[in-house]
């Protein structure tokens, strides 16, 4: 049975465990990341197939839609037993794929805010700052962030598309939970990042672990693995990732339930060494 459990599990901020294989939910809105999605009824139904699956670990935004993402998970999931929600907030949205930083700090208060009611939740368990905002002090924003934590508006905190510096600057305002940035097999900028969030136990979160679908696709660079493990390019480059770092918690993101069956189907693939480090030089070749 499939189950994102086989993916082994991670405790974020020393405080809630989830199953490392997770969701990305910015895959159930609109084209561009914009407005509601074509399909609603199947968006609802992934959301709905998740607790079957065992994934018990959500990301998403309010910049998802924006809106959207969160209210789609409340109908579908609300109350969420065991699952817990990540969101973000600190982008601001005029359009399909345009993304504002905006960090003021009365903006991320009240966006947090937002997102609590939203999602339906007394605190949100994980809230991230999608980006460091380089029009406002630094400061301000990881001050916020600790002003949320202390009134219990959000459990823990994590940042997105940051280099070792920022964390080691924001870890003196509060605990870095998670650290958020583009990582898959091809993409390996921030191999320094994910090193160094291995070595202080927070949790990495790779966004575009399929290089946006690249390395799901039949006839690509994985084909050849894919192929001996019995696999598909997609569960490939997850299995890849789990193995990785035990801190990685990959968030493959959908808006089809077949897609998310097969995605986390990969958490029972256990690569070899030998494949791990073959993958690591096709991956390498590709990036
Ligand atoms: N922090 C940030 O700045 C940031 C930026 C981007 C994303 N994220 C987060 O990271 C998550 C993952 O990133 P992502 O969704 O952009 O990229 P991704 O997971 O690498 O790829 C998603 C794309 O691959 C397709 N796909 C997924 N599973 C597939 C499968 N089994 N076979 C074939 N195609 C498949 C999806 O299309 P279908 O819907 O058709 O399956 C979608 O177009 C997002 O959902 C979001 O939560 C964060």
């Amino acid at each position: 049975m499939v189950n994102a459990a086989q993916s082994g599990h991670f405790r974020i901020g020393g405080q809630f465990e989830v199953a490392r294989l997770g969701f990305g939910a910015m895959r159930i809105v609109g084209k561009g990341v914009w407005g509601p999605p074509e399909d609603r009824e199947e968006a609802i139904r992934t959301l709905k197939r998740l607790p079957d699956l065992g994934v018990d670990f959500i990301d998403t935004a309010d910049s998802y839609g924006p809106d959207f993402s969160e209210d789609l998970i409340r109908e579908a999931l609300h109350p969420y037993g065991s699952i817990r929600i990540a969101t973000k907030g600190g982008l601001a949205r005029t359009g399909p794929n345009v993304w504002i930083p905006l960090g003021r700090p009365e903006y991320l208060i009240q966006q947090a805010h937002k997102s609590r009611w939203r999602l339906g939740v007394e605190a949100i368990d994980l809230w991230q700052l999608h980006r460091i905002d380089p029009k406002v002090p630094a400061d301000e924003q990881f001050d916020a962030i600790k002003s949320l934590i202390a009134d219990g508006v959000i459990r823990t905190a994590g940042l997105s598309e940051v280099g070792v510096a920022d964390i080691e600057t924001a870890s003196s305002y509060f605990p870095v939970a998670t650290v958020q940035n583009r990582y898959n097999l091809a993409d390996r900028a921030s191999e320094a990042v994910l090193d160094a969030c291995a070595g202080r136990g927070i949790g990495f979160i790779p966004w575009f672990p399929l290089n946006a679908g690249d390395l799901a696709r039949e006839g690509g660079a994985l084909d050849a693995i894919a192929r001996r493990r019995k696999a598909s390019p997609g569960q490939i480059a997850l299995a890849w990732l789990l193995k990785r770092s035990p801190v990685m918690l990959p968030i493959p993101g959908t808006g089809k339930v077949a897609h998310l069956e097969e995605n986390v189907a990969a958490a029972a693939i256990e690569l070899s060494d030998e494949e791990f480090d073959e993958l690591d030089r096709v991956g390498r070749a590709t990036g």
